[in-house]
């Protein structure tokens, strides 16, 4: 399978930011260890703070790769536009959360992005990514 991460505003910062929240591991070196996990599989990763890049990524591999990994930060909880870039592809997209966004501040509680993935798994820190390209290998 061909999939790709994309991780929206502030997650650049895993490891550093709010360490009680997000965990002490960087991205960076998380994906080392997923993609070993995975050897059989092509797991690409994307960053950005700009909601603009992260719809442009969207368009560019919708239509061709197996799934879409997504955790937009919180643009999750503001982006019509990153709902509508989903809503316009083929590939199946799985929203994914570090944390419990529902045991947290009620404006973390509605999703643009929930109605129109395929799945959403939140609350299981990084295991959170592991899990999403579990259920991929699951409904592929
Ligand atoms: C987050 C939850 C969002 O509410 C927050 O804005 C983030 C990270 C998470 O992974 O838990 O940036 O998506």
């Amino acid at each position: 399978m061909k999939l790709l991460i994309v991780n929206g505003p502030n997650l650049n910062l895993l490891g550093k930011r709010e360490p009680g929240i997000y965990g002490n591991v960087s991205f960076e070196d998380f994906l080392v260890e997923l993609k070993n996990e995975y050897p059989s599989h092509a797991i690409d990763y994307f960053q950005s703070n700009i909601e603009g890049e992260i719809i442009d990524k969207i368009h560019e591999v919708g239509f061709e790769i197996d799934g879409i990994i997504i955790n937009a930060g919180a643009y999750t909880h503001t982006s019509l536009a990153i709902a509508d870039a989903i809503s316009a592809i083929s590939s199946p997209v799985i929203e994914v959360h570090i944390s419990n966004v529902h045991q947290r501040e009620e404006v973390r509680h509605y999703s643009f992005l929930s109605p129109v993935c395929k799945g959403v798994i939140a609350g299981f820190g990084l295991d959170s990514y592991r899990l999403a390209i579990e259920a991929f290998r699951e409904i592929r």
